[in-house]
């Protein structure tokens, strides 16, 4: 039986110094913090960004799969009293993920769109944003958080854009959300009309 390897205890220097790699590794030229007109705080554009480039790298701490479950649960327990969404965990191998909820990671600010400009792309262990098109400077910076269809109510879309479906939901869902707003739609319908007849027999 292998001996799981214990995690080398960092000194304060050596943990400054980790972190200053990152936070270096996370900065790019591309882009710029600033309020959002989609939500809070978000990333963008201040200079032209060529289709395809790698514009910013998603930075943060690797965690294992035990770990990660820990925060997942406590992330959700954030949500469920806060309605704050989680995003910032990307799974990378069988035995690692990527925690991207530390401040010296900009990109964790990027706002989700339902008609995305970037998309996250995993290059070993590394974690990048790609532009799905060229973007220009001023253009807020999105990409698509790919959340579940279950619970959607809990999470409106903000997003602005002329496709925007509603909800923060993956780009696969869009068809299965909008069948159940219309279903969910004919059964409000329904559910006046009925007010309205009970009300008329009452006159
Ligand atoms: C990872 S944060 C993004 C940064 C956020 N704007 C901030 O200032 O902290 C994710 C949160 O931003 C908000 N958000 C992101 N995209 C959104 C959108 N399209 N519509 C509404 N809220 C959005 C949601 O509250 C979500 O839980
Ligand atoms: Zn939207």
């Amino acid at each position: 039986m292998g001996k799981r390897k214990e995690k080398k205890k960092l000194t304060k220097a050596e943990e400054l110094r980790r972190i200053e790699k990152l936070t270096k590794r996370g900065r790019s030229d591309y882009v710029e913090v600033r309020g959002s007109v989609i939500h809070g705080r978000g990333v963008y554009a201040v200079k032209n960004i060529p289709e395809e480039t790698y514009f910013i790298e998603y930075v943060g701490n690797l965690i294992d799969k035990d770990e990660s479950e820990k925060r997942a649960w406590a992330q959700y327990e954030e949500h469920e009293q806060t309605g704050a969404a989680a995003v910032y965990i990307f799974n990378l191998t069988k035995k690692w993920d990527l925690d991207g909820n530390v401040e010296w990671n900009p990109a964790r600010l990027i706002n989700h769109s339902c008609e995305p400009n970037s998309e996250a792309i995993q290059d070993g262990k590394r974690v990048y944003l790609q532009a799905l098109r060229e973007i220009e400077p001023e253009e807020e910076i999105t990409f698509d958080y790919g959340f579940d269809i279950e619970c959607y109510q809990d999470h409106p879309c903000l997003c602005g854009s002329d496709k925007c479906v509603g909800y923060i939901v993956g780009r696969e869902y869009h068809k299965e959300l909008a069948k159940r707003l219309k279903k969910a739609a004919k059964k409000e319908e329904a559910a006046l009309e009925k007010t309205d007849d009970e009300a008329d027999e009452e006159k």
